[in-house]
C-alpha cells in the first residue's frame, strides 16, 4: 500500500492524506471543489485542523499531490471520504455524492485497487451505493469500509492513536485494508462485515447523543426544581461505581447533529423503530432555543426589558474544545433564530469563525474588548479555553449594569462574575 488516492478533502480526507503522507505513503489528493483544490495547491488549507497548515507545505513538495480530478494512473487504494449529509427537511441521507465518489473512482483506476469507504453511511450502504457502481465497470471488486472515529481539533494526533475498526467485502478486502491502516496505527479491530463496520461508527456516535442528552434532561429537570444541576451531577459521580453522568452542554457538529438520522433510517429500513436515538436527537437539538428563550427571560428580568439591549455572544463554533472554526450544527445558529426577534443588538466574538461569517450571520463580529464594552448581557456559548482566561475584572467593570453573564458550560468563574456588583450569573438548568 505505497500509492494511495483520497477523495474528498474536507477534515477527514484532508487530514487523512496529511497522515498517510507524513507516513512515507503517495497521495492522490482529489476534491471536486475548485475551491478546495486551489487553495490546498497553494499549501493553504480551506479548513482548521492542528497541524495540517504546518505539515502541508513541505508535504505538498514530496508525496502529496492535490488535483481537480482523478488522474488515470494506477494506485494501490482509494479512500472515499466524501460528504454524506442528510436532506433538510425530510433527514434523509444524502448518498449522490458518495455515489459520484465511487463511479469516478471506477473510472479511473481498475479492479486490483482496494476501495475504502470511510464517509459515515448507512448500514448496508458501502454493499448497496459503492458495490454496484465498482462491479457495473471492473467486473469485480476489493471493498472495504473503515470508519473515521477522530475528533476535529486532534485528527492527526487521534489518526495514530485510536483502534481503526475495519471490515470488509471478503477476507483479501479486509486483509489489504487491514494493511494500509497499519501505516498509521498498530490497533486494527477486523469485524466480520462492512456493515458491521458501517454500524460500529453509528453506534459510537449516537452513544454519544445519547449519554450527552442525559445531561441535559437533568439540567432542565433542574432548573424547574430551582437546582444547580452540576452540583447534582458532580455529586451523582463522586466515588460512584457506576456511568458517569454528562454534564450538561450543547451536542452540535457536522456528525452528531445527522448520524442519528442516519442510523434511524437504517434500523427503520429493516422494520425497527429506535425508542431512544430520535428522543436523545431531540432533546439535544431543543437544548440551544431553549437556552436562548431562557437568556431572553433572564435578560428581560434584569434589566427590566429588552429593547435597547446590547448583547454579545461568544463562540460561533459548535464546540470550543478542542478549538475548531466549524459551525456544522453549531449551537448559535438555533440560538440566532429566538434572539434575532428581540430588538437586541447583537455583538459576536469567535477565536477561529472568520469575522465575514458572524458578519454573514446578522451580528457585528467584535474583539473581546469591544464586545464587553456597553453590553447588557454576555451569553458564552462554547468551552473554548481562552474564556475562561479573560481578565473578568477588567471586562466586566465595562458592562452596562445590572448585567447578565449566561455561561452555557461554567467556563467563567462565578464568584469573579458577581463581584463585579449587579451582575447576575446563570448558566444551563441555573440561576
Ligand atoms: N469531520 C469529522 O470529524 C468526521 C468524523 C468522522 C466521520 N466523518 C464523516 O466523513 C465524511 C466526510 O466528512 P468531512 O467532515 O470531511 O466533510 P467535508 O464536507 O468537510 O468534506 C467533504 C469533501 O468531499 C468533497 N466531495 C463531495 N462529493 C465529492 C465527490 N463526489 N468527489 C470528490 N469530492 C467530493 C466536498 O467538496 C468536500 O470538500 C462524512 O461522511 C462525515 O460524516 C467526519
Amino acid at each position: 500500500m505505497t500509492r494511495i488516492a483520497v477523495v474528498g478533502l474536507g477534515y477527514v480526507g484532508l487530514t487523512l492524506s496529511v497522515a498517510l503522507a507524513k507516513k512515507g505513503v503517495t497521495v492522490l489528493g482529489y476534491d471536486r471543489e475548485p475551491r478546495v483544490v486551489g487553495a490546498l495547491q497553494t499549501g493553504r488549507p480551506h479548513l482548521y485542523e492542528p497541524g495540517v497548515a504546518e505539515e502541508l507545505p513541505a508535504l505538498l513538495e514530496e508525496r502529496l499531490r492535490v488535483v481537480p480530478e482523478l488522474p488515470r494512473e494506477p494506485v494501490d487504494g482509494a479512500v472515499l471520504c466524501v460528504s454524506t449529509p442528510v436532506d433538510p427537511v425530510t433527514r434523509e441521507p444524502v448518498l449522490e455524492p458518495l455515489r459520484d465518489a465511487a463511479r469516478a473512482v471506477a473510472a479511473a483506476f481498475d479492479s486490483d485497487t482496494l476501495v475504502v469507504v470511510r464517509s459515515t453511511v448507512p448500514v448496508g450502504a458501502s454493499r448497496a451505493v459503492v458495490l454496484p457502481e465498482l462491479v457495473a465497470r471492473w467486473g469485480r471488486a476489493r471493498l472495504a469500509f473503515c470508519p473515521e472515529r477522530t475528533i476535529q481539533g486532534q485528527a492527526l494526533r487521534e489518526l495514530e492513536e485510536l483502534p481503526q475498526i475495519v471490515g470488509g467485502l471478503d477476507g483479501p478486502s479486509r486483509d489489504a485494508a487491514a494493511a494500509l491502516f497499519r501505516r498509521l496505527t498498530s490497533r486494527i479491530v477486523p469485524v466480520s462485515s462492512l456493515e458491521a463496520a458501517e454500524m460500529v461508527k453509528l453506534i459510537n456516535n449516537c452513544h454519544t447523543d445519547l449519554i450527552y442528552s442525559y445531561g441535559n434532561e437533568v439540567a432542565l429537570m433542574a432548573e424547574r426544581f430551582g437546582l444547580d444541576p452540576l452540583e447534582l451531577i458532580r455529586a451523582a459521580n463522586l466515588e460512584y461505581p457506576r456511568p458517569d453522568l454528562a454534564r450538561p452542554g450543547f451536542v452540535g457538529g457536522g456528525c452528531l447533529s445527522k448520524d442519528p438520522y442516519i442510523l434511524i433510517e437504517s434500523a427503520r429500513a429493516v422494520g425497527h423503530e429506535p425508542w431512544l436515538v430520535p428522543r436523545s436527537r431531540a432533546l439535544n437539538e431543543h437544548l440551544p432555543r431553549h437556552v436562548a428563550r431562557r437568556f431572553l427571560e433572564l435578560l428581560r428580568e434584569t434589566r427590566g426589558g429588552l429593547e435597547g439591549g446590547r448583547v454579545l455572544l461568544l463562540g460561533f463554533a459548535y464546540k470550543g474544545w478542542p478549538p475548531t472554526d466549524d459551525m456544522r450544527g453549531a449551537p448559535v445558529l438555533p440560538m440566532l433564530d429566538v434572539l434575532r426577534g428581540a430588538g437586541l443588538a447583537l455583538r459576536g466574538h469567535d477565536f477561529l469563525v472568520a469575522r465575514e461569517v458572524l458578519a454573514g450571520l446578522g451580528v457585528t463580529p467584535a474583539s473581546l474588548s469591544e464586545g464587553f464594552a456597553g453590553a447588557d448581557g454576555i451569553l458564552v456559548i462554547t468551552d473554548h479555553p481562552e474564556y475562561a482566561k479573560l481578565d473578568l475584572p477588567a471586562l466586566l467593570a465595562s458592562l452596562r449594569k445590572p448585567a447578565l453573564v449566561y455561561d452555557c458550560w461554567r467556563v467563567l468563574d462565578p464568584e469573579a462574575v458577581r463581584a463585579a456588583g449587579e451582575v447576575r450569573y446563570a448558566s444551563i438548568g441555573y440561576g
